[in-house]
């Protein structure tokens, strides 16, 4: 066990709402499960060395992560269907800070390297801006974020959340899931991208992938440099809709189940891919709840949110 990083801080967690044996510690103002920080990744993170070659698929959890790294993928392997392919996603595209691989075998891949991350902004790696890596990264409305989330919480076996669907929301808005805070994220991100010398940092958002799938896999495109037909976009968008997704075990994490990461009795990973799942997933007090939440912390600079389109 690594000597615990300074400035780390045991987060207090409600009984009842998790496991005994789970912690989180807060680090840098954001939560992490005692995996990733006891692993030591954080204090490896600053020499990690970035690559101009890399794409950094970068979000808060839930929030269109697995879509949007499975149309990158696609995009930067010459648009090639993944489906027959034996390859996980996890591994074609490795999770920065999460101990498996771990950092040295993602720093020994050869490129041009997909990295996904959870982490802040202020968090990654210095070289992934001087070596202007390509960061793509994706943002939901909260409350479709938070209802998805549950769900994971009680579908990942490590995660251990046993609480209800109100303690998780409470959680969430005490910020004291992993990697919350949530606002904070999506605007270091944000402020990141509207910085003038950032053109290497694309924000988009699940709902714009929802209205409009070709739309969003052009703009990715054109962020990655790469040149695609009209062919190649359709294609890309088929392969990676909900459906054609959930069928798809290289993306799928249904072997999860097999190898005991998820409950077996406890939905999909892939669960329902729908924007406007909070509308009847929670009731008239937790959305007022939501949006008292909102009316005393959204500050008027954040106004338009990118998940308000
Ligand atoms: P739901 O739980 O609301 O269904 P992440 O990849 O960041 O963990 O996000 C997972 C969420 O994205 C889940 O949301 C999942 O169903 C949804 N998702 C994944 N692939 C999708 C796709 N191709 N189309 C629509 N939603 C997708």
């Amino acid at each position: 066990r690594q000597r615990l990083l300074e400035g780390c801080v045991r987060v207090p967690l409600v009984p009842g709402h998790y496991e005994p044996n789970i912690v989180f510690y807060r680090y840098g103002g954001y939560v992490f499960p005692e995996q990733i920080v006891l692993s030591g990744v954080l204090q490896e993170l600053p020499n990690f060395q970035a690559r101009e070659t890399d794409v950094i698929v970068a979000s808060f959890p839930k929030t269109g992560t697995t879509w949007v790294q499975e149309i990158v993928y696609m995009l930067t392997h010459d648009c090639r269907s993944s489906t027959d392919d034996d390859a996980t996603l996890e591994t074609r595209f490795p999770y920065l800070e999460y101990p498996y691989p771990g950092l040295k075998t993602v720093a020994a891949t050869p490129g041009p390297r997909c990295i996904k991350t959870h982490l802040p902004y202020h968090l990654l790696p210095p070289s992934v801006t001087t070596a202007g890596a390509k960061v793509v990264y994706v943002t939901r409305n909260p409350r479709d974020t938070v209802v998805s989330y549950y769900h994971f919480a009680r579908l990942l076996t490590s995660a251990g959340f046993i609480g209800t669907l109100d303690d998780f929301i409470d959680d969430f808005l005490d910020e004291k899931v992993p990697y919350s805070p949530f606002l904070s994220h999506v605007r270091e991100y944000r402020a990141a991208a509207a910085a003038a010398s950032h053109d290497s940092l694309l924000c988009v958002s699940y709902e714009q992938l929802t209205a409009d799938p070709k739309g969003v896999v052009r703009a990715i495109a054109k962020h990655l440099n790469v040149a695609v037909s009209e062919e190649d976009v359709q294609f890309v968008v088929d392969h990676t809709s909900f459906s054609a997704m959930s069928n798809n075990k290289s993306v799928n994490y249904e072997h999860w189940k097999d190898i005991g990461f998820a409950h077996k009795d406890r939905g999909n990973f892939l669960r329902k891919g729908k924007i406007g799942d909070w509308e009847t997933s929670l009731n008239v007090e937790q959305k007022a709840r939501f949006a008292s939440w909102e009316a005393r912390n959204l500050r008027p600079d954040d106004a338009p949110f990118v998940y308000d389109v």
